[in-house]
């Protein structure tokens, strides 16, 4: 079945989306309540109002139980640009019990898309076409009951779809459903479907509400079933369509650490090579890990076992080696990334410039602003600083709340003492200075352009431009000198 967008344009019912998530999640064997952990970085029910976000939910309505405050309060944090509205489900009775909940809030007039908090990849897509499926008018009647469903080989635990009375011809797509079957209360012909029910459906409020106030608990499980609405849909001679998809990992759900993880990898395999299609050369992509989004300009390269946080972008001919953490981070064209570096701009975000060298094993921290062609090596922690193009910090060095300026050569072992144990306060360091090794700059200090700063100085009074500035105790020798003898030889 086709459904032409003349039906439902402008006028559209507003959407209201309903999350379940108040089970408890017992095979995680966790504290941490279920849709908390996390896929990608960011935890399952996340993902879930991310989704129903972008679809453009009046309202999202998240059903909670289970570790309730918990959820409530991270979910909030985590998308303070969401819709959401909770409502507690204590005790779970199954989930339609749980879309009971939300029934109150949910908007006659809408359309009801029910998801789950524990289904983390659920697309976009998909969503959309269930969503104009349920929408859709025939003559005199107002929208559909439309489910999502798919075929699986292995359909073990899910609800099947029972498309006629005549189990001979369950699971031919064009025969019409007639109900969901849970697995328990299944006989061993309908356990034979292989079409399965996802968890996913969308129904117009109006529908919805009454069909919930007439469930019952008379099954296998003792639960209110929301499955058992599509029977009474059937009675009603309210049309019920199946939309079915072919793409198992958006139905995937989450029951314990190892379907997590290979959800996890499987997920992961996939941003892999939507970034390989677009043109980037991962190394492997088994051993690629995106915790938020990367963009990519033309000929990057990505070695292996690279872990991307939040927003990053590369730039053109980027090269980031083996082993490095990227988060929150701007890379831009040329610049390489040796491995085993590790780069966190959190809140303020960290810039490399073009052409620029970082590592192995540098630390950028938030605010580290690095001009073209900087270059920074191992054990170099820059915090909250700016360096001017073609500075160095080439070795063991810490630079925090500095302005650095063009072509500096920072010595290796110098640091920035910039906190006095209670305030931070800034180094300027001129164009074209030399800093020696082993320098301390207390801050708040200014290096004068061009000036020089000899090895193992401490610096707490600003310097001249063009200056050298040795600030060590002199060296002294004693020419000759005899080292103290013992005075009894023989005796201890
Ligand atoms: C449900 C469907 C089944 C479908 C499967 C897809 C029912 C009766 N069955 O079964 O047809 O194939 O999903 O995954 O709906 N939840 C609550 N409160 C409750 C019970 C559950 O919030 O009282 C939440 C859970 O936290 C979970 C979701 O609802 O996020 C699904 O519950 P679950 O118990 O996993 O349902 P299934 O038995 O898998
Ligand atoms: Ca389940």
């Amino acid at each position: 079945m086709t459904f032409s967008k003349t039906h439902n344009t402008a006028s559209s019912p507003a959407l209201e989306v309903v999350v379940m998530a108040a089970g408890k999640g017992t095979r995680m064997k966790s504290r941490l309540p279920k849709v908390l952990h996390k896929l990608a970085g960011r935890p399952l029910a996340a993902h879930v109002i991310d989704t129903a976000t972008r679809l453009g939910a009046q309202r999202i309505v998240v059903v909670t139980g289970h570790g309730a405050e918990e959820v409530e309060q991270r979910l909030s944090a985590l998308a303070p640009q969401a819709p959401l509205r909770f409502v507690r489900q204590s005790p779970q009775l199954g989930t339609g019990h749980a879309v009971q909940q939300a029934a109150p809030l949910l908007d006659d007039a809408a359309t009801v898309l029910v998801l789950s908090g524990d289904v983390p990849l659920i697309g976009h897509d998909a969503l959309r076409a269930l969503i104009q499926a349920s929408q859709f008018r025939q003559a005199g009647a107002h929208g559909q009951l439309a489910l999502l469903t798919i075929a699986l080989d292995v359909p073990t635990g899910y609800g099947r779809i029972v498309r006629t009375e005549d189990q001979n011809n369950a699971g031919d797509q064009n025969a019409a459903v007639r109900a969901i079957v849970e697995e328990k209360d299944a006989s061993p012909a309908q356990r034979a479907i292989r079409e399965v029910y996802t968890g996913v459906m969308a129904v117009p409020a109006g529908r919805l509400k009454p069909w919930l106030a007439r469930l019952d608990n008379n099954n296998a499980q003792g639960e209110y079933y929301l499955t058992d609405i599509v029977r009474m849909a059937v009675d009603d001679g309210v049309p019920v369509v199946a939309h079915r998809i072919d793409d198992a990992l958006q139905v995937a759900g989450v029951n314990d650490p190892v379907q997590l993880a290979q959800l996890e990898r499987q997920w992961q395999l996939r941003q892999a090579q939507a970034l390989m299609a677009q043109g980037v050369r991962l190394a492997d992509p088994a051993r690629f890990d995106l915790r938020g989004t990367l963009t990519c300009e033309a000929d990057v390269e990505i070695d292996v076992n690279c872990i991307f946080e939040g927003a990053v972008s590369l730039g053109a001919g980027v090269r980031i080696g083996a082993n490095c953490v990227i988060a929150h981070a701007r890379i831009e064209a040329g610049a390489r990334i040796d491995p085993f570096t590790h780069i966190d701009g959190e809140k303020a975000g960290v810039i490399v410039g073009p052409d620029a060298c970082i590592g192995p094993f540098a630390r950028l921290r938030p605010g580290a602003q690095l001009g073209p062609g900087v270059h920074v090596g191992n054990f170099v922690e820059i915090k909250n600083s700016i360096l001017g193009p073609g500075a160095k910090a080439n070795h063991l060095a810490y630079l925090g709340d500095a302005s650095v300026g063009a072509r500096v050569n920072y010595g290796a072992g110098s640091i920035t003492a910039n906190y006095d144990g209670a305030n931070k306060h800034r180094t300027v360091i001129g164009d074209d200075v030399h800093i020696g090794s082993n320098c301390v700059l207390i801050a708040p200090v200014t290096i004068g352009a061009g000036g020089t700063v000899g090895g193992g100085s401490t610096l707490s009074k600003s310097t001249a431009s063009g200056a050298l500035t040795v600030a060590r105790a002199r060296q002294v020798s004693v020419v000759n000198w005899q080292r103290p003898k013992k005075k009894n030889p023989g005796k201890e």
